[in-house]
């Protein structure tokens, strides 16, 4: 599984949304901006600011490769429970498909609003609100759900992350689903998606299951009857 393909393919997703609410959220004039959970860079390296750019991962391997992407970055191995900057040292710390992986989704959120001014959670997603048509590819979404509890991610994250902003004193200026036009996806976008899928599955369905669906997912795309939504949410806020 080549993680960095797959975060680009999410940020492609969530792209015109991210621009529109780094604008609100005052990216133009900000002097320093913090992403939590930052992965392989595929949203650092995008950020168009002239502020000073930091990243933070507990992943080593993941930095490694945000250094090749996003060379001029700022970045520090360590945990978002407990960041390693004083208060209110950034003017935006924002977070992308994070939240659901970790534990304690409050107490990172906390620890974002304490060192910034703006916090920004730009995408989580909530499995429980997953369509997948026509009828026979539903199991498929309900493989996904449970390969991604699995695997210690909670799917239904998406749905608490207004109510996470408001329970750390975040003062929310706009939540919502990001719409689902951006997640039109191209025959590209569909081939990765079952990479992730085959990878996600592994050991818990059997090939030929997989096959089956796969095969099925590929004839009702063809004939343009295929749908499959997986609801997302953004929220950002002051502190
Ligand atoms: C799904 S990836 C998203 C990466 C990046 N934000 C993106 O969208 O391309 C989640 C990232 O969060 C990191 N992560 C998970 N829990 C963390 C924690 N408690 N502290 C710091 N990083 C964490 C993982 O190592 C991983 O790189």
């Amino acid at each position: 599984m080549n993680w960095h393909s797959r975060y680009l393919q999410q940020a492609a997703w969530t792209r015109d949304l991210r621009v529109y609410l780094f604008e609100q959220a005052g990216l133009a004039n900000a002097r320093s901006v913090l992403e939590v959970g930052c992965g392989t860079g595929a949203v650092l390296r995008e950020l168009n600011t002239p502020a000073a750019i930091h990243g933070l991962d507990f992943n080593p391997a993941a930095l490694s490769e945000c250094r090749i992407h996003a060379p001029s970055v700022f970045l520090a191995r360590g945990d978002g429970y407990s960041l390693p900057y004083p208060d209110k040292y950034f003017d935006i710390a924002y977070c992308h498909f994070l939240l659901l992986w970790v534990k304690d989704p409050y107490q990172v959120v906390c620890e974002m609003a304490r060192v910034s001014r703006a916090v920004l959670a730009l995408a989580e997603p909530d499995y429980s609100g997953r369509v997948d048509e026509p009828a026979g590819l539903k199991l498929l979404g309900e493989w996904q759900t449970e390969a991604l509890r699995r695997q210690g991610a909670d799917p239904k994250f998406g749905a608490q992350l207004a109510e996470t902003f408001y329970q750390a004193g975040i003062k929310l200026i706009e939540t919502g689903p990001i719409q689902s036009q951006a997640v039109m996806r191209s025959a590209e976008d569909w081939e990765n998606e079952w990479v992730v899928i085959e990878s996600d599955l592994e050991g818990s369905v059997t090939g030929q299951e997989i096959q089956k669906m796969r095969e099925l997912d590929k004839a009702t795309r063809s004939r343009n009857e295929r749908c499959l939504h997986v609801p997302t949410f953004f929220a950002w806020g002051k502190t």
